[in-house]
């Protein structure tokens, strides 16, 4: 590869899970450091960085298709985008990518993107440069500080997975679970709130699987971080995500009950409802398991709202097993939802488990689902009327004087006042849809 003139700008196109987008606001940071400055919106940027998932079919077709747009507008345009592939896709393809698309000139783990700067120095040289590395936790004292962010900011606090869903290729590209340290992310969060946070959701594709020692050297699970979190001046609001039914510990379901900043609302992805299924999906719940666990949520905060996954179509699921799962839909009630066709990932045991199922049949199925799953959601949301809460303002609207923002339960909120993002409204909830609800303001208390 010809050496390059070094990029003045970037943009980094994040794909995938919540922690993707963590990733992505860190390699911006990163690559800000550098001297480099993100492209304003509609601009071409000098280095793009393609931030991959590889959960479901097509993820790394899709990455080669979105290469091949990229060197295309870049001809046009007179000058083609340096091109990095971050993300799990980099982390399951490595080299492959290298030898696909000559086009790229890095390609970087999940953790392994600290060291992005010196790839850049190699790739303006003409060096083409692989990292897919994964040495474990030294990539977050290798990034530079939180820079200023919105209200509603992620904070990664675990990584990887132990757990080895048969289905699942997130152990395979983020390697093994591991917890960041409790002071690391007492300084982070309160960086964040200095740089203008109000609400710090903690991420880890096993959230509820972190552990640390507290600042006086007591060993503790993730209740005992979000109690201490909640004492940061200016932190309105703690959620955290996603968590694993196996990991979910007394403390946690008790903080619920008493932390007043951790949000109601629990995201605990099921999947099946079937408890066949469960065993081959390497579950560890059962469905009765599942819902007894969330009666205990439920004691301990009883307008909690709920959320969920689910995969359709998993190897051997009969019609009879996929009505178990409608039926789990129906005791609970959930207030919101995801929910996926199943998809072989190469590598996983399900992938050549006996029994796939036919596209037509998942495709029903998941039709089935989602109407369950939005009646279930418009019901929450009609119920929430008349409901008095406080808004975090995060955005603003489409019409003049309108802005939007999430209330506890996780709903999308839109009112008319006069206000700022950062600011909590107090509203009185009313007119409900199916995605989002109106707000009557009653107070506003400024950020
Ligand atoms: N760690 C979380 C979420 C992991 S990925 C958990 O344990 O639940 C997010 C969701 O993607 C999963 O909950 C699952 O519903 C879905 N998913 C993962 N692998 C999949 C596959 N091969 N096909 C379809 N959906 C999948
Ligand atoms: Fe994947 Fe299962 Fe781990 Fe979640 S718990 S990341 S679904 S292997
Ligand atoms: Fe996707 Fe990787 Fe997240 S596969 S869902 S970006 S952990």
């Amino acid at each position: 590869m010809k050496s390059q003139t070094a990029p003045k700008t970037y943009r980094v196109k994040s794909f995938g899970c919540q922690m993707n987008v963590y990733d992505g606001e860190r390699m911006g940071e990163l690559l800000a450091a550098q001297g480099l400055a993100p492209a304003s919106e509609g601009e071409e940027a000098e280095l793009v960085v393609l931030n991959t998932c590889h959960i479901r079919e097509k993820a790394a077709e899709k990455v080669y298709s979105d290469i091949g747009r990229l060197v295309k507008a870049g001809r046009q345009a007179g000058r083609e985008p340096m091109i990095a592939v971050a993300g799990c896709v980099a982390q399951a393809e490595g080299e492959e990518i290298m030898v696909r698309a000559p086009a790229v000139s890095m390609v970087v783990g999940p953790q392994a993107y600290h060291r992005l700067p010196e790839m850049l120095d190699k790739a303006v040289q003409g060096e083409r440069a692989t990292d897919t590395d994964m040495p474990a936790i030294a990539k977050f004292a290798a990034l530079p500080e939180r820079r200023k962010i919105g209200p509603a900011a992620f904070l990664t606090v675990q990584e990887g997975c132990d757990k080895f869903c048969t289905y699942c290729v997130v152990p395979y590209t983020r390697g093994a679970e591991i917890s960041r340290l409790y002071s690391d992310l007492v300084a982070e969060a309160q960086r964040l709130v200095e740089a203008g946070a109000r609400e710090i959701t903690l991420l880890g594709q096993n959230v509820s699987a972190w552990a640390g020692e507290d600042a006086k050297g007591r060993v503790t699970g993730l209740a005992g971080l979000i109690r201490d979190l909640a004492a940061i001046d200016g932190l309105a609001r703690i959620r955290y995500t996603t968590s694993h039914p196996a990991d979910m510990d007394d403390d946690l379901i008790a903080a619920h009950g008493e932390v007043e900043k951790l949000m109601p609302f629990l995201h605990l992805p099921v999947q099946a409802g079937s408890d066949r299924v469960l065993r081959a999906m390497n579950r560890s719940h059962t469905a009765e398991s599942y819902l007894k666990l969330l009666d205990r949520f439920r004691a301990a905060r009883p307008d909690i709202a709920l959320s969920g996954d689910f995969i359709v179509g998993f190897p051997g699921e009969t019609e009879a097993e996929f009505a178990e799962t409608l039926s789990l839909v129906d005791a609970v009630g959930y207030a919101q939802a995801f929910s996926f066709k199943y998809s072989p990932r190469p590598g996983t045991p399900a992938a050549s488990m006996d029994g796939q199922i036919a596209a037509e049949v998942m495709d029903d199925r998941l039709q089935r689902l989602q109407a369950a799953l939005n009646r279930d959601q418009h019901a929450f949301n009609r119920a929430s009327v008349g409901r008095r809460c406080e808004v975090l303002v995060e955005r603003k609207g489409k019409l003049p004087g309108q802005w939007l923002g999430k209330s506890p339960w996780l709903q999308s909120v839109w009112f008319d006042a006069d206000c700022a993002i950062g600011d909590l409204v107090q509203v009185e909830l009313g007119d409900a849809g199916p995605n989002s609800l109106e707000g009557r303001v009653l107070l506003r208390e400024p950020a």
